[in-house]
């Protein structure tokens, strides 16, 4: 490929955009999660602070809603909520990338550049059978926050640097990040000749040249191969590794909980190894993927997801020239030794219109007035009226034209169950998920975002949380309670209104 021909890659993306992206309007998108400009979105990369602002990469395919041709897509924001979308970053238009860019992460440079760091994916002929053969290697882009330029020495980390044994096929989504010493760490995920996954460190003076440190954590056949898209940082006085595990076995899924996980731990002063005390689920919903987290400028631990599965990707809602969306950006802390997440405190500006109820008794059915919406910041604690125990607490959104997302609390057994069996999907695919949730005399604080078309349950001050995409015509604004024996109930409810025309300035 020539260069004038790979600037041609890039360039027709951005018309392809110029084009089409306008013509998204903004009510059809959620109004303060990221969706793509136009076409697909999957991972968050890049995620990062530049230049006095939030970036947020996404691996993209500008041309349809489905995946392929992986680029970067680009979005910056003031206070993780209302994304303003760039230009294409990144367009697979090397040799070494000419497969994708996959997935990354960002860092500024030392000089105060911008550093992406992705896997190119490439072809490397076909199997005896006529396969075809895909090598994996990492490369990076540097830029000024807008424009970014691959990096003349590509790949920096090529299969050459891997230990026998490891398939060059699947090496992929560096997270990178500065030590205190300056020098630059990356995790990358990997597999070994049997395909368990493996997540390896690396490091570099000036993030262009590379050394193999050795092999963090090992999934030891325990979740899915290829552990995908790897996180390390410390919080709280441990370490936390995040992982997404690729093709999971059903039963695998469902002892796990989630289809991505969290590892608690400390690394081990001798052989650097990750040493383990806890592995979880992160979120027990179904929509929650491929993770990514950033340290704040005020010291707070951010993570983002792809509010999607693998699985589910062909519940499109319907007549969108976009697919996929982020989650909130969560808080993270590290309490009882357990990961908890939380709404990033900057959601509190976009809520107004509050409307409360204190000490509501609740048997059977109930709709409360004020309490509807689409949009939503709903705070509900539950607890048994006297020394009754109820047996089911139920909270049902999107209520309407048939439908309904009903989330259930069973305080006997300890378990929350999202359902949207009955949210208009026309898919036959997972849609119930059941998430345990440790209570303490049956009383339970929930705190539910509604953003259109998606459910975010934050449970015991977000000891456990569960997300779901929600396909439901947006006329179904319905919210009513429901109780199996007898409860008592405080409501708290903001309308979430965030400037959606911040979606669109380019
Ligand atoms: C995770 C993932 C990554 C890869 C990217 C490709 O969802 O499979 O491992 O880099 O998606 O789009």
């Amino acid at each position: 490929m020539s260069r004038r021909e790979q600037d041609r890659t890039l360039e027709a993306a951005w018309a392809y955009e110029g084009r089409y992206g306008r013509l998204i309007d903004a009510s059809d998108r959620p109004l303060f999660h990221l969706s793509p400009y136009v076409g697909w979105m999957n991972d968050p990369n890049g995620f990062s602070r530049y230049d006095g602002r939030y970036h947020l990469f996404y691996q993209y395919n500008p041309y349809s809603t489905q995946w392929n041709a992986m680029h970067w897509g680009h979005a910056v924001s003031d206070d993780l909520l209302r994304w303003e979308h760039l230009p294409c970053a990144l367009a697979p238009d090397r040799p070494y990338d000419h497969l994708g860019c996959f997935s990354g992460s960002a860092i500024e440079l030392h000089d105060g550049r911008h550093l992406l760091m992705y896997t190119g994916v490439q072809g490397a002929g076909r199997t005896e059978q006529g396969v075809p053969v895909m090598r994996q290697v990492q490369c990076v882009a540097v830029g000024d926050g807008i424009a970014y330029e691959k990096y003349e020495g590509n790949p920096v980390i090529s299969g050459d640097a891997l230990p026998a044994g490891l398939q060059r096929s699947h090496f992929r989504d560096p997270k990178v990040w500065r030590g205190e010493d300056g020098s630059y760490r990356c995790v990358v995920g990997a597999v070994d000749a049997d395909k368990d996954g493996l997540v390896l460190l690396f490091s570099s003076k000036d993030a262009l040249s590379w050394s193999y440190e050795g092999v963090l954590a090992r999934n030891g056949g325990r979740f899915g191969t290829m552990w995908e898209c790897p996180d390390l940082f410390e919080l709280d006085g441990r370490m936390v590794l995040l992982a997404s595990p690729q093709d999971m076995l059903v039963e695998e899924r469902e002892r796990l909980g989630g289809g991505a996980l969290c590892c608690i731990g400390r690394i081990d002063g001798k052989s650097g190894a990750f040493d383990e005390e806890g592995l979880w689920a992160i979120d027990g919903g179904i929509d929650f993927y491929a993770p990514q987290t950033l340290l704040t400028p005020d010291g707070r631990r951010v993570m983002v997801a792809w509010m999607q599965n693998w699985d589910t990707t062909r519940q499109d809602l319907p007549d969108k020239r976009w697919f996929g969306q982020m989650t909130l950006p969560r808080e993270l802390r590290v309490r009882a030794g357990r990961l908890c997440q939380w709404p990033v405190r900057e959601l509190e500006d976009l809520r107004h219109g509050r409307v409360t109820y204190q000490d509501v008794t609740l048997e059977g059915d109930l709709v409360l007035e004020g309490i509807e919406g689409r949009c939503v910041d709903l705070t509900l604690s539950v607890r048994p009226q006297g020394s009754g125990m109820y047996r089911t607490f139920s909270l049902n959104v999107a209520e309407g034209r048939g439908c309904v997302t009903m989330l259930s609390l069973n305080p006997r057994e300890g378990l929350l169950k999202l359902d949207r069996t009955r949210s208009g999907s026309r898919h036959m695919v997972m849609h119930v998920s059941e998430c345990s949730v440790p209570m303490t005399g049956s009383s339970c604080d929930l705190r539910v975002i509604l953003d259109r078309h998606s459910i975010e349950v934050f449970a015991n001050r977000g000891a456990q949380t569960m997300t779901m995409v929600v396909p439901t015509d947006l006329a179904a604004t319905g919210i009513s309670f429901h109780a199996d024996g007898e409860l008592v109930m405080d409501v708290e409810k903001y309308i979430l209104d965030a400037d959606a025309d911040g979606v669109d300035v380019r």
